[in-house]
């Protein structure tokens, strides 16, 4: 296992950017966009590297509080919605998260007009948010299906009418200046998109280590769990389950940072499954769980595309695997499963039968003791992790439940009602 551990800071937030408008080709690269538009308009408007990196982050992550693949498709189709509540959901998980905090309101008024801001657009906030609209509206108007310079100025028209009502003036100006510029447009619908944003972005050469990546890690952790609220405290358990787990093992701190950070993102593929798939309360169809199946799939496909994370990316993505190699979605054998991995299955499953769901209550004891043991006797999960988990039963169940009620507290409390706390 590794010893140290930093990441590039912009690898990590594109590729963890890219796992939520993956879903849908309609929404395929929306939130890459955005980010350069706003990065280019924000530039043009001579913004401070500060104001950039601010800007860029926003854009990148703006529409995290839109919770399903239908809501994000439905957002970006110009259909009458309520905008609000993404907004709302946005703010809250930006709120928790120490690092994004200050750029919460940004993203809570990122669809406010600017005849209904009673502030100047010096104001940083009001500077970036309206910047952000302006980006979002931009990408939205592109038509996928036809070439970029055949309706360039045609979208710039359309963004021209929403000057003083929607948009500052002096915004409008900047992107004037830089819709002039057939580059804009083509690095705009570029394939290399991800890698100008990675090399040209405001981060390419600020790495963060164990601490910052857990802290983005948990606000991952919330938007796939709080897409459903059958699973709403599920990768909270997992992750608190994983640390306890690995610490019982005997890992270093280090060690049991990463396989904290592990369980966080071991669901992330979820965020690229339906919700209508994932809150079905009857039986999959073989269909359906073909669909399911490609979740760890995406868990891997993003975490290995971030450079430092590989070990991180297995632990995490490995979670359905067995030791017999009937697993699924890689149908690794045993001597490809390491103990991080291992020990994440068990979390995974101990978790998921432990854990209250709306249609049904948490399995005893000697239940789930029942079903784990049936599942290392048969050679599917590790034995050795089984009887950890086994022989200090009462202290990692009352971690998890201790986790897992904080994070439904936040829950129930403040997103599920986000709807009901909205000041337009
Ligand atoms: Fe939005
Ligand atoms: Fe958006
Ligand atoms: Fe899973």
């Amino acid at each position: 296992m590794k010893r140290d551990l930093t990441v590039n800071l912009g690898n990590l937030l594109l590729s963890l950017s890219e796992i939520t408008d993956i879903a849908n080709p309609s929404i395929a690269q929306h939130q890459y966009r955005t980010a350069f538009i706003a990065l280019e308009i924000a530039k043009n408007a001579n913004a401070s590297p500060q104001m950039l990196k601010n800007i860029f982050t926003a854009a990148l992550l703006h529409d995290i509080g839109a919770i399903s693949i239908e809501e994000k498709a439905a957002l970006h189709s110009f259909v009458e919605m309520d905008y609000d509540l993404h907004c709302i959901r946005g703010e809250m998980l930006f709120a928790r998260t120490p690092w994004l905090k200050p750029l919460a309101k940004i993203i809570r008024y990122h669809h406010r007009n600017w005849c209904n801001w009673d502030a100047p657009i010096s104001d940083p906030t009001v500077f970036s948010a309206q910047v952000i609209l302006l980006a979002d509206f931009i990408e939205r108007s592109i038509d996928k299906g036809k070439y970029i310079l055949h309706q360039n100025e045609e979208i710039t028209e359309r963004v021209i009418e929403l000057k003083d009502t929607v948009l500052h003036p002096e915004l409008l100006d900047c992107f004037k200046d830089l819709a002039k510029k057939e580059e804009f447009w083509l690095d705009l619908l570029s394939p290399r998109l991800y890698s100008i944003l990675l090399h040209e972005g405001p981060f390419q050469k600020i790495w963060i280590g164990g601490g910052g990546i857990a802290t983005i890690a948990m606000l991952f952790s919330n938007i796939i769990d709080f897409k459903s609220p059958y699973t709403a405290t599920h990768t909270s358990g997992v992750a608190a389950c994983a640390e306890k787990l690995s610490a019982l093992f005997g890992l270093t701190d280090l060690e049991v940072t990463l396989m904290k950070i592990a369980g966080y993102f071991h669901d992330l593929g979820k965020l690229v499954i339906p919700n209508s798939i994932l809150e079905k309360p009857d039986k999959l169809t073989p269909a359906e769980f073909a669909i399911i199946k490609s979740h760890t799939y995406y868990t891997y496909f993003v975490l290995s595309s971030i450079g430092g994370l590989e070990p991180i990316a297995r632990w995490a993505a490995y979670h359905h695997e067995k030791l017999d190699g009937s697993g699924y979605p890689f149908h690794c054998k045993a001597n490809e499963i390491d103990s991080g991995a291992r020990i994440m299955a068990v979390a995974d499953i101990f978790t998921a039968i432990a854990e209250d769901r709306p249609y049904r209550a948490g399995m005893s004891k000697e239940a789930i003791y029942k079903v784990i043991r049936g599942q290392s006797d048969h050679n599917l999960l590790d034995a050795k992790f089984v009887d950890l988990l086994f022989d200090n039963y009462d202290e990692v169940y009352a971690y998890v439940r201790e986790k897992q009620q904080t994070a439904r507290s936040f829950y129930e409390d403040q997103f599920s009602n986000a709807a009901n706390t909205g000041d337009s």
